[in-house]
């Protein structure tokens, strides 16, 4: 079923545990991380970046999102990850997006905290969780490029949450969108630190690539939901090249995305274990 962001939220904080959020671009990724969902009994994020919704169209993303988490036993929440404006956050909601992220990382923290205020204003009524993020993670997701990071500020942090009332925050304490080249170094004091601060669930991004200890670490000091796109995308790619390179006279799209989609499955069940999601539907 379709449920609020918040649900999902809530739930985690409560019971100690990461909900995955996996990043959707078709039918096929979709329907992986809902199968993976109902094999783990695992409550899950789908979420479309800005690139995702200009890639497949909104209309696309939200009715293929919506008919997977409403045939789903398992919660769903179908979250906008990355909005950068006022403008595409509306959109998603009157698209039936039941939890929405505002990065305003980008910006100055007042003009940061006004946007998320505005998001929040317009989300909370329609019953839509409100993501927003604090600091400057690295990398690169899809249409936004960091080359510096800047690691959250606990202090702002409390300040930010005090006066944005958001249900989660996005926090950069090392890791990074994209593929890493060294292993990531995760500042889990800072971490505490956040959590203790302003006691709302935290999220990871970047999340793909970083070692199983560091992400059991990471979740007893507050991280709540998990983002996963890299991994995906590396899954898919993988199991579409072998077919190519085992059968170059297939011509099927069939059998080439039926095994990119169980590749997939099998990353985001591995990920719902290892977050503590499994079971907690
Ligand atoms: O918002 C999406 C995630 O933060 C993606 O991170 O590139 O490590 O998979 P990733
Ligand atoms: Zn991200």
């Amino acid at each position: 079923m379709l449920v609020s962001g918040k649900e999902l939220f809530q739930a985690a904080k409560q019971g100690g545990y990461a909900v995955g959020a996996f990043n959707v671009n078709n039918m096929e990724i979709i329907q992986a991380i809902i199968e993976a969902a109902e094999e783990e009994n695992s409550p899950v994020f789908l979420q479309a970046s800005q690139g995702g919704l200009k890639y497949a169209g909104i209309e696309y993303i939200a009715s293929l999102a919506k008919t997977a988490a409403e045939k789903a036993k398992v919660p769903v929440a179908l979250n906008l990850d990355h909005g950068t404006s006022f403008a595409q956050v509306a959109l998603c909601i009157r698209h039936g997006f039941s939890a929405v992220m505002i990065d305003g990382s980008q910006l100055p923290f007042e003009e940061n905290i006004a946007i998320t205020q505005k998001v929040v204003d317009m989300a909370r009524p329609c019953g839509v969780s409100v993501e927003a993020e604090l600091g400057k993670i690295g990398g690169v997701e899809d249409d936004i490029s960091v080359s510096h990071a800047v690691f959250t500020d606990p202090d702002e942090a409390a300040e930010f949450v005090e006066r944005t009332q958001v249900d989660a925050l996005a926090v950069a304490i090392g890791t990074a969108h994209g593929v890493y080249k060294g292993e990531p170094k995760l500042d889990f004091e800072r971490l505490e630190k956040i959590r203790n601060a302003t006691n709302i669930p935290l999220v990871l991004h970047g999340a793909s690539g970083v070692p199983a200890e560091a992400i059991r670490k990471a979740v007893p000091l507050g991280i709540c939901k998990i983002n996963i796109d890299t991994e995906l995308r590396q899954a898919f790619t993988k199991a579409v090249h072998e077919v190519v390179h085992n059968k170059p006279e297939e011509f099927d799209p069939r059998k080439l995305l039926g095994p990119a989609r169980e590749a997939m499955k099998e990353v985001v069940k591995a990920k719902m274990r290892l977050f503590g999601s499994a079971g907690r539907a």
